[in-house]
């Protein structure tokens, strides 16, 4: 486990884009996990300035992103393939073909999970899962449970996830309540994991996943396990592992 912490977030943006960028250079084909949210938004601006200044080419590259809402329209401006459509891909030379987000609207909810779970399986090993970490610990959008949910499945959003992202609709009530979501299984075989975290509302989060215990609680403490995890926090997000004297 490695923490690279900047001072702020266009220096954590730009750190995780070039390590996204050495791995597309490494293996030009390679399959790239994504994630949505606020924290991703300044690597997918930095991407962009790369590509846009000829430094990286996602031509033969393929993305898996991590999650979806479920029960919203697809161009519904908060979906999340709208999001990456505005974010990324709209900017970028990624073939549309080669990006894979779980349906949001699909006739049978099970079947869209098996056909993701295929899908995964079929891309092979993803090479770099970026993520996010949710301010209950969730990753992707496995929230806190008994048990760690190995593949791709539906969960009922936790309160505190919904709070959080309320944010982005006109009300609480108009927001999805249910998602479709990757399995921690799927993120744990990523062979590299880089996890990204922004200012003080993720610092005591972060302490926890990463000095406290593993458990399905703080479904991001699995990562404690996984061999090649790069977290790339800003000060205000390291503050209680500093203060703690962890590193
Ligand atoms: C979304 C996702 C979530 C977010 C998390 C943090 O695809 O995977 O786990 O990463 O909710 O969200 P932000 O970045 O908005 O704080």
């Amino acid at each position: 486990m490695q923490f690279i912490t900047t001072e702020h977030y266009d220096q954590l943006s730009n750190k995780a884009a070039m390590i996204i960028a050495g791995q597309v250079s490494f293996k030009k084909n390679s399959v790239i996990g994504l994630a949505t949210g606020s924290s991703p938004i300044g690597v997918y601006k930095s991407l962009v300035h790369l590509y846009k200044n000829d430094y990286i080419d996602f031509s033969e590259v393929s993305t898996l992103n991590l999650d979806e809402y479920l029960g919203i329209d697809p161009m519904d401006e908060q979906s999340y393939a709208s999001f990456m459509r505005k974010n990324l891909f709209q900017n970028f030379n990624i073939c549309t073909s080669n990006t894979h987000i779980p349906q949001s609207n699909p006739a049978d909810v099970d079947a869209e999970c098996i056909r993701y779970e295929q899908l995964i399986k079929h891309l092979g090993r993803i090479d770099l899962q970026l993520l996010g970490i949710g301010q209950n610990g969730h990753i992707g959008f496995n929230e806190p449970a008994a048990h760690f949910e190995r593949e791709t499945h539906v969960v009922e959003l936790d309160q505190r996830t919904l709070q959080s992202n309320a944010r982005y609709f006109e009300s609480i009530d108009l927001m999805p309540k249910q998602a479709i979501t990757v399995g921690i299984g799927t993120i744990m075989k990523a062979r590299k994991i880089v996890l990204l975290a922004s200012g003080h509302e993720k610092s005591e989060i972060l302490d926890e996943a990463f000095f406290g215990p593993v458990t399905p609680a703080v479904p991001a403490s699995i990562l404690q396990f996984h061999p090649d995890v790069t977290v790339v926090a800003d000060q205000a997000a390291m503050q209680v592992i500093s203060r703690k004297g962890r590193l």
